[in-house]
């Protein structure tokens, strides 16, 4: 078991990682506390029965609300359900949410528990490769609008997290494709170590050898973590986590949320904005042949070749929320493990990168 430090301000809190998470010593701080636990209908039985057990035990009140994890349903309509089951049941301002699911349900969870009565305390149980690595660390808590993902939410960190490797062995393989773009984003951005390292133990991260899988969590985790601790609210630094988003995002919408998922798009995404760090950085075509290797490895259904009209991508962009003004922002590659931040690029670049892809 690793714990990783979330240091901040003022509401630090502990990501612990490993296997066998769910015990009384562990969820001791929700001892006679009020507790709903908001799960995700595709989280397995037995897991959902494992923490139900352990939560009637040790809990004053545990009353459980699943929900149907889709983009369409990341909305007000399931906020209010739970708001609703909150209010209906009487839940004071001292009880604690429990989110137990993928990033859609983390993400909700964390905006439930940022609006109940002005902000209570929620702990999450990440059900994904991606939730683990990425949507459960940071305070980021959203829902989506009609006109745009993510669009409502607030900061709001939660008191611990539980990243369980045991919970990840049902999960599709897209799903793991799809939480390995964001953990090759971190190797990328900060750490080639760790991107020498993912090139070797692919493969056993992808049959879910649980060292390989704990590993590359903790070091996801640890990196996320000191990017967050050092900029909370995504005022600088923080932004270099957004590397391969401003194209993925705009991938996404362009896909309609049904062609791409968000992993595949990223993964999309991180190509072209690494061809525009050769355009803007001399990033090294050694390097991008590289990472194009590693991420095909991770999305081995995903076709790399992709002639997108890229007057629709560059509309797309400008709806998300990745600018500056009227700048849009790009995270870019000096090298593998050290990203920057750019506003001013040329929009003949930006086209360039994303014909790459033909
Ligand atoms: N807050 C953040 O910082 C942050 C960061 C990255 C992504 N996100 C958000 O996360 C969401 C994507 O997260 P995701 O990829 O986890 O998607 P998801 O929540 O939709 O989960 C993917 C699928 O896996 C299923 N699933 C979950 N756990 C399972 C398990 N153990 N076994 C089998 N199936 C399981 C889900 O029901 C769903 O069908 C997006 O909405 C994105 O905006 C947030």
């Amino acid at each position: 078991m690793k714990k990783v430090k979330v240091n901040l301000k003022n509401n630090s809190y502990k990501v612990i990682v490993g296997s066998n998470l769910v015990n009384e010593e562990n969820l001791k701080i929700l001892k006679n506390k009020e507790v709903l636990l908001v799960v995700d209908k595709n989280v397995p039985s037995q897991y959902k029965e494992l923490i139900t057990k352990q939560l009637i035990n040790m809990s004053s009140c545990c009353q459980t609300l699943e929900i149907k994890p889709s983009e369409t349903n990341k909305n007000t309509k399931t906020l209010d359900k739970i708001h609703s089951k909150l209010i209906e049941e009487r839940y004071s301002r001292d009880c604690i949410l429990i989110g137990l699911g993928g990033g859609i349900t983390c993400d909700i969870t964390g905006f439930a528990a940022a609006t109940y009565q002005r902000g209570v305390d929620f702990i999450l149980f990440p059900s994904t490769l991606l939730s683990q690595v990425d949507a459960s660390v940071g305070g980021k808590t959203a829902i989506n609008h009609p006109q745009g993902k993510n669009m409502i939410g607030a900061f709001h960190q939660p008191i611990e997290v539980f990243a369980d490797v045991d919970i990840l062995s049902s999960l599709p393989d897209i799903e793991i494709s799809n939480g390995l773009s964001e953990v090759i984003k971190h190797a990328l951005i900060a750490d080639k170590d760790y991107f020498s390292w993912l090139e070797i133990n692919l493969k056993n991260i992808t049959s879910l050898d649980s060292t390989s899988l704990e590993h590359a969590i903790t070091k996801s985790i640890e990196i996320k973590a000191k990017i967050v601790s050092e900029d909370e609210k995504e005022k600088g630094i923080r932004k270099l986590l957004n590397f391969g988003h401003t194209f993925g995002h705009a991938i996404e919408l362009y896909g309609k949320f049904r062609k791409f998922s968000h992993g595949q798009s990223v993964a999309l995404g991180m190509l072209m904005a690494m061809e525009l760090s050769r355009e803007e950085e001399k990033f090294k075509e050694e390097d991008l042949n590289r990472a194009r290797e590693l991420i095909q490895e991770a999305n081995p259904t995903l076709n790399l070749s992709n002639n997108f009209d890229e007057e629709k991508l560059i509309e797309n962009m400008s709806v998300d929320k990745k600018r500056a003004g009227n700048q849009l922002i790009f995270i870019i590659l000096e090298k593998i493990g050290k990203a920057k931040i750019k506003t001013d690029i040329d929009e003949s670049k930006i086209v360039k990168a994303i014909k790459s892809l033909v």
